[in-house]
């Protein structure tokens, strides 16, 4: 408890001080909203939060003001007033209680990698991996695109805690936003209202968030089922001055700003300079049979199974164990006295890729999702409930699909869109870790990075050592999520936060490497792949829970209790080091899962000097001698190693 507590401190934001007198917003709620619950909208003295808002409805001219309180009045009237409007459509009251289903506009459906941009002062600091945009040159771009774009439209005023409310570990943020769906899965994703504005107080730090769909409504115009702008899509960051601005998009991260653009872009960056971590890792606790728990914190790139892996249900053989869900998404992790890293999910909600979703996959997840949800591109069934690939084996025989077209399982495309997502509460979820709001955070004993790989890379691996394992993440290779046929398209996605660190990549794999120095005994750090295909083209591996005989190897090895033999790669476990009852798969399978050709070795480790070469003189040097030393293990190496003692 002491580490705890000290680990709290450690947390608490620099301190700023605010010139203004705190004076009281006003707000009027007309039109639609007129003589609702949201008459009585949320209360707040913060100067400079009433300085912003001004500011914004000034720019955006929106008819409308709502500043929200989070209440279950107010999300019931918002959810009320989208039905009415077609933008929402409510679910069977029996089947999917308190859930709704939205169709996206089908040109805004994920986020969108190239309109998203980091505008530090200078190019360097924003790094070769990311989109640049001087910063006055794009607020110029904003503000064109951001006047006049509410007008016809309620400007919503979201406070929001990254983080459970009160804690100092949490991050305050406002975001503004024309989107009433951006509103209601605000609510479920953060602790969003009244609560947040209390912990604001007179003159508490936040992070300016402003969001627009981008469509404005002249008088008489029809609005669409779902407003977006996509042909001037922007979502913008400024890391030195932390704003964030999004426009055009109504989907996802693009326009949940709590979500990717603040605790991942702007996070990353005040860990840089606080030092501490903010990754785009899932959180789980694993418990065996005599009540031993460790954490483990995994990053895999979007749509590669954090999710399925934060959900795991322990497979036949492993009676006893548990696996706790702390996060599926985001880790903010910071360094405790006690030298150990401490990890909190900054989130209150899941925002999962649906499809893949069934029970066998992820029972928990279904369970999670049995009411108060809201569903997005999914399919509608004919007793108002929801479908998408996965969900059952066997598809209905009629669906409404994610265009609103109908569908019979001859259609040939798939009913639900392949980046379709639920919005669900975490605390839904039945192995929700009892730990997983707990301010102190919960300690990390490993790190597993995992990317899809369909070829080459095994199934486990572990680095030799911390810097071993920084390079291991920032080498991490995998496969473009939305070409699933034809020839494989990888991309290198360095710690799996290629789209989501705010700031220059190299920099940050000398943070990793720093903020490994300065503890005494570091995590260990793994390199996974569920997704290695044979020759037939099939996945070789039968993952989701089976994944669990490779966790119990992890933690068996951080307790220091697991075998490993050296690989060119790194530790790797033999066939006997996996604990196997309830599974077949014999040595020989398990040889041609592990074994590293020696041709595919040297051309990775070429690559990776190519993806260095982009770094130039910020590259750690570390990564230099990694690199060397991965290929003179090559070298020694035969032309395929199986970990067959012949091999070595
Ligand atoms: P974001 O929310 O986009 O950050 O991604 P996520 O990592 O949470 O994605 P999610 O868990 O929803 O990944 C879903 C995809 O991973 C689906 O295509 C699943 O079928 C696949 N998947 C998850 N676990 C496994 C596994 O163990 N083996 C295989 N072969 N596929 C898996
Ligand atoms: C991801 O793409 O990694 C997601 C979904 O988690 S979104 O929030 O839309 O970015
Ligand atoms: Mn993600």
């Amino acid at each position: 408890m002491r580490a705890a507590q000290l680990c709290l401190h450690w947390w608490l934001p620099p301190r700023r001080n605010y010139p203004l007198a705190a004076r009281p917003v006003a707000v009027h709620t007309n039109g639609p909203t007129q003589g609702s619950p949201l008459s009585m909208p949320g209360r707040t003295t913060h100067a400079r939060l009433a300085t912003f808002i001004e500011e914004m409805k000034a720019l955006c001219k929106p008819d409308n003001v709502h500043i929200c309180d989070g209440s279950q009045a107010e999300y019931d009237r918002l959810c009320n007033m989208m039905v009415e409007s077609g933008t929402l459509i409510r679910l069977n009251a029996t089947k999917r209680p308190g859930s709704f289903l939205a169709r996206s506009d089908v040109r805004d459906v994920a986020r969108v990698e190239d309109r998203t941009f980091i505008c530090s002062n200078n190019k360097g600091d924003a790094g070769p991996t990311n989109n640049w945009v001087e910063p006055t040159t794009m607020k110029a771009t904003l503000r064109k695109l951001f006047d006049g774009c509410m007008r016809g439209r309620t400007m919503y005023v979201v406070p929001f805690s990254m983080g459970p409310l009160g804690s100092p570990i949490a991050k305050l943020g406002v975001q503004i936003t024309d989107s009433p769906y951006a509103v209601v899965n605000m609510r479920i994703m953060t602790r969003m209202g009244q609560g947040a504005l209390d912990v604001l107080g007179d003159n508490g730090e936040f992070v300016p968030c402003v969001h627009s769909v981008g469509r404005p409504l002249a008088p008489g115009d029809q609005d669409p089922r779902w407003p977006c702008n996509p042909d001037s899509i922007h979502i913008a960051h400024f890391p030195e001055t932390r704003e964030i601005w999004s426009f055009g998009s109504g989907y996802g991260g693009n326009a949940l700003l709590g979500k990717k653009c603040l605790a991942l872009r702007i996070a990353s960056v005040m860990g840089r300079d606080q030092g501490w971590l903010a990754e785009h890792m899932l959180i789980v606790g694993v418990e065996n049979p005599s009540g031993d728990k460790a954490y483990v914190a995994a990053a895999f790139p979007s749509a590669c199974g954090k999710t399925n892996f934060a959900m795991m249900v322990p497979p036949p053989g492993f009676e006893g164990w548990k696996v706790w869900t702390v996060g599926d998404d985001i880790a903010w992790i910071k360094p405790g006295t006690d030298g150990k890293l401490y990890a909190i999910n900054p989130e209150a909600g899941f925002f999962g890729v649906a499809p893949g979703t069934g029970a066998k996959t992820n029972p928990n997840a279904i369970a999670t999702l049995h009411a108060n949800c809201i569903f997005t591109n999914v399919a509608l069934t004919d007793d108002g409930d929801v479908w998408w690939e996965g969900l059952t084996e066997t598809p209905p025989a009629h669906l409404i699909d994610w265009k609103g077209e109908d569908w019979t399982p001859s259609k040939g495309s798939p009913a639900a869109h392949p980046n379709a997502r639920f919005t669900a509460p975490v605390s839904q979820c039945p192995s929700v870790d009892p730990k997983w709001e707990d301010p102190a955070g919960v300690p990390i004993s490993a790190f597993i990075f995992g990317g899809r790989m369909s070829k080459d890379q095994p199934l486990v691996y572990q680095a030799f050592n911390w810097s071993h394992g920084v390079y291991l993440a920032a080498t991490m290779g995998s496969e473009a999520t939305a070409a699933a046929v034809g020839q494989a398209a990888m991309r290198r996605d360095p710690f799996a936060m290629l789209p989501f660190c705010g700031y220059n990549m190299a920099d940050y794999f000398n943070h990793w490497l720093n903020v490994g120095r300065k503890i005494p005994n570091p995590p260990r750090i793994f390199r996974v792949n569920w997704f290695r295909k044979g020759d037939d083209g099939k996945f070789m591996w039968p993952g989701y829970g089976e994944n669990m005989r490779v966790l119990a190897w992890v933690i068996d090895r951080v307790k220091g209790r697991g075998y490993a033999i050296e690989s060119p790669l790194g530790w790797m476990p033999r066939h006997e080091d996996i604990q196997w009852k309830g599974l077949d798969f014999d040595a020989e399978k398990f040889q041609e899962l592990m074994g590293v050709a020696k041709e595919s070795g040297n051309t990775e480790a070429h690559q990776h000097e190519e993806l260095f070469d982009r770094f130039f003189d910020r590259l750690p040097k570390e990564f230099v001698y990694e690199r060397e030393l991965l290929r003179s293990r090559l070298w020694r190496s035969p032309d395929r190693w199986d970990g067959l003692p012949g091999g070595l």
